[in-house]
């Protein structure tokens, strides 16, 4: 669900005029799981309200409610990455 509200919202809202948006996963040093989504429009995400009266704007506002941690940082050269650490613990007895 929130890799599909921020790669929808980059083809819907962002400026693909870069040819592609960029989608990638990783773990950050502290073991969260990142997901980022770039775009090539400068324009920040909104986390709009919860206005029961509008059909759209909900996707950020799921995406922030279910994951760790949501935000967004410019791009060297223009564009920006919008990224989430997911609710997601790595089990240590897992190989
Ligand atoms: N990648 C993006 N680039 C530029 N603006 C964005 C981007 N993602 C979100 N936004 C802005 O933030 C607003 C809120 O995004 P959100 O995903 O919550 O709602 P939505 O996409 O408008 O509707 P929904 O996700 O409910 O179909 C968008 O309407 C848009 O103005
Ligand atoms: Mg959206």
């Amino acid at each position: 669900m929130v890799a599909s509200e921020l790669i929808t919202n980059a083809l819907r809202h962002g400026d693909i005029s870069g040819g592609a948006i960029e989608v990638r996963a990783f773990l950050d040093v502290t073991g969260g799981a990142v997901l980022e989504v770039l775009d090539s429009s400068d324009r920040p995400p909104l986390i709009l309200g919860e206005d029961p009266t509008t059909e759209g704007g909900r996707g950020l506002f799921l995406v922030r409610l279910t994951t760790r941690e949501l935000g967004w940082r410019p791009l060297r050269g223009g564009g920006k990455s919008v990224w989430c650490v997911l609710n997601a613990e790595r089990d240590p007895a897992a190989v």
